[in-house]
């Protein structure tokens, strides 16, 4: 099969807008061939071209007339029909059928499924971000989530992605959990906490903390404090208590990555104290360039634009009076390092909606002090709040944060009742493994099926249901099909070139050709719920089809060939999509 001329890469939307481009240099001059021909899926054909309605103040004549103009010299020849000028001046247009067949046996041949190799960037992600000594909470699981279906789909677009893991590791409050691991012991019990459940550990801290200050704090609490100063001394014994408490909450922090099927490991930990050296000069050099002035004792930087209550300017504190630095002048280090260091051209902060204001200053002070130069892009991936039932922040009825580790177990263990009742016939130890891919992936595709910056109700009845635009349902569409081709493998029958019949088997071929442009689409808009829309329109489409077109019983060879290809396509771009969102499909369901 020959590629079309002038097919970039095939997507039948850049293959018309070619063609489109051609005819408006025809038409009206070589100053047109670039105009965009704003090609969109149309109601009335496949696409429509709206070019004519923008052209037509701009040539001083109507849209009718230019959309005329267009269709004489647009030559689509085996790639559509012929063109059709309807309502104000659309033009309609509509795939050749044998063209569109072709592209879809073109893609069944195509382990990438379409999806081009970018010219590669250097793209530090910082997600996760979890903090040592307290439990991950649902925020932190949509950070994770979305930073690592963003991170997957980057680097299968041929990205270099560079995973950082921006965790809360320094801070006063360390003082305080030392002096406790040092009191309940090394290798206790309750040091064991850290890694079963964090919080009761930090809270026990606190509280001793807490008493003694009540107290008069001359005892735990001077410690604690003594402790912070050491630690940043540099003392090698406080150093070797601190490692250990961050080495206890590591693998706690693990264990919920494993669990979710996450591409974090240690090797991507750049916390927070990894940029303790750098803090100083940091200061020095904004201080340096007249960009920080003291103000009350404080370092700050002063930015246009910002301003706080009553008209006054907002600081952005980065040398406390007492000298301490903050959460600004640390995260004004990590884009200086990933911008010098680490080369980046394009830095993603995949980080809370609320810290919006705090970035967005960080960023303004990095591109005055000159360390973001204009050609490397920073953004900050809003990542929305997880709400109860209640619609505010979710917590456990009595109020406390939820166990991240509870929520996910009980995840689980929701899709292994439902799977004990529709799947007995499958042995206990499969089901479990099935239970925990299901669970899991309704949790993670809730978290992804959401616009990331919006807010959303957690609710894991609808997450783990089988009806609607969940991530069971999407894995239940890839196991049915699995059972249908191994169904076909069983009757020995043979795919084959793809060719259009029905209606239906049209629609699920174009559908399949909107996997490639949908995943450039996630990586330009870093919007993974467009993927998540498009497998459960794909999913749908493919019911359609499979409602109407019988695979298996027509004794047409060549329809039965065409059609088991297109189930195969379709199999595959469900894995694929899903591996690109971090959520497993099981074999069978
Ligand atoms: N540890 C912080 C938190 O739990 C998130 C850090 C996000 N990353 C950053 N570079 N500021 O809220």
């Amino acid at each position: 099969m020959t590629a079309p001329p002038g097919a970039v890469t095939g997507f039948p939307s850049d293959v018309l807008t070619d063609r489109l481009q051609r005819a408006l240099g025809a038409a009206f001059g070589p100053e047109y061939a670039d105009v965009d021909p704003v090609i969109r899926p149309s109601q009335f054909a496949d696409y429509q071209a709206n070019v004519a309605l923008a052209l037509a103040k701009r040539l001083g004549s109507n849209p009718r007339a230019v959309a005329d103009a267009i269709v004489t010299h647009l030559d689509v020849a085996g790639v559509a029909q012929a063109p059709v000028v309807s309502g104000p001046g659309f033009v309609n247009l509509t795939l050749a059928d044998q063209w569109l067949a072709d592209r879809v046996t073109a893609l069944a041949a195509d382990p990438r499924l379409a999806v081009p190799e970018q010219e590669p960037l250097v793209v530090p992600i910082d997600y996760s971000a979890p903090n040592v000594a307290k439990e991950m909470h649902v925020g932190h699981l949509r950070t994770t989530v979305v930073g690592d279906a963003l991170a997957r789909t980057l680097e299968h677009l041929g990205h270099r992605v560079v995973r950082q893991n921006h965790i809360g590791d320094w801070g006063t409050p360390f003082g305080m959990l030392i002096e406790h691991l040092l009191e309940v012991g090394e290798h206790s019990p309750e040091s064991e906490l850290l890694v079963s459940d964090p919080n009761a550990f930090y809270q026990a801290a606190r509280a001793k903390f807490d008493a003694d200050e009540a107290a008069g704090g001359q005892d735990f609490a001077a410690r604690a404090r003594r402790r912070v100063v050491s630690l940043q001394a540099g003392d090698p014994e406080t150093l070797r208590l601190w490692h250990e408490l961050i080495e206890l909450s590591t693998t706690y922090f693990n264990s919920i990555y494993s669990l979710l099927d996450v591409t974090l490991t240690d090797d991507d930990l750049a916390g927070e104290s990894s940029y303790n050296d750098d803090l100083p000069g940091i200061c020095d050099e904004l201080e340096r360039k007249g960009i920080a002035t003291m103000s009350d004792g404080a370092l700050c930087v002063f930015l246009d634009g910002f301003t706080g209550r009553e008209g006054k300017p907002q600081p952005l504190i980065i040398r406390k009076s007492d000298g301490g630095y903050g959460y600004a002048t640390t995260d004004l280090a990590t884009i200086r390092h990933r911008v010098t260091d680490l080369h980046a051209d394009r830095v993603l902060y995949v980080i809370g909606a609320p810290q919006d204001l705090h970035l967005r200053m960080v960023f303004a002070a990095a591109r005055e002090a000159g360390w973001l130069p204009d050609d490397v892009e920073v953004v900050h991936v809003q990542i929305g709040n997880v709400l109860g039932p209640d619609g505010k922040i979710l917590k456990t009825r009595s109020g406390a944060p939820i166990r991240l580790r509870a929520l996910l177990d009980e995840a689980v263990a929701r899709a292994a009742a439902g799977l004990a009742e529709s799947r007995p016939d499958l042995d206990e130890e499969e089901r479990a493994v099935i239970a925990r891919q299901v669970g899991i992936g309704a949790v993670k595709y809730a978290d992804l099926s959401v616009a990331h910056d919006s807010e959303y109700t957690f609710d894991l009845d609808r997450m783990v249901s089988l009806m609607g635009n969940t991530g069971p349902y999407l894995q239940y569409a890839a196991a049915r099909i699995r059972s249908i081709l191994r169904r076909a493998e069983e009757a020995e029958a043979v795919a084959g070139d793809v060719r259009v019949g029905e209606e239906a088997e049209r629609a699920l071929m174009l559908a399949l050709l909107g996997f490639a442009p949908v995943v450039v689409q996630v990586g330009e808009a870093l919007e993974p719920h467009r993927l998540c829309t498009y497998l459960f329109e794909l999913a749908q489409t493919f019911t359609t089809f499979y409602d109407n077109c019988p695979v298996l019983k027509g004794d047409d060879l060549d329809v039965r060939a065409s059609r088991l290809t297109l189930c195969r396509v379709t199999l595959a771009v469900l894995d694929q999509g899903l591996g690109l969102l971090g959520i497993a499909a099981p074999e069978r369901m």
